[in-house]
């Protein structure tokens, strides 16, 4: 599984790089970017999650 940010969505509230550094980090206009291709595995899963939750755009989502 995968998490992606839809950039067409983001708005830079930044709660997705606060609560899961590892997984997200920010560009320089301040919106979220995913670190990496995304991947993720048991322990990345639920913080993915919680970001995904969190994302006032849901510009996070997770793909099979
Ligand atoms: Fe953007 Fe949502 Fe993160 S608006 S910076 S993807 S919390």
């Amino acid at each position: 599984m995968k998490v992606v940010i839809d950039t067409e969505l983001c708005q830079g509230h930044g709660r997705c790089f606060t609560m899961a550094p590892n997984l997200f980090s920010f560009d320089d206009l301040g919106s979220g970017v995913v670190i990496g291709d995304g991947t993720l595995n048991d322990e990345t899963i639920e913080l993915a999650r919680l970001a995904q939750l969190n994302c006032p755009e849901h510009a996070i989502s997770i793909e099979e």
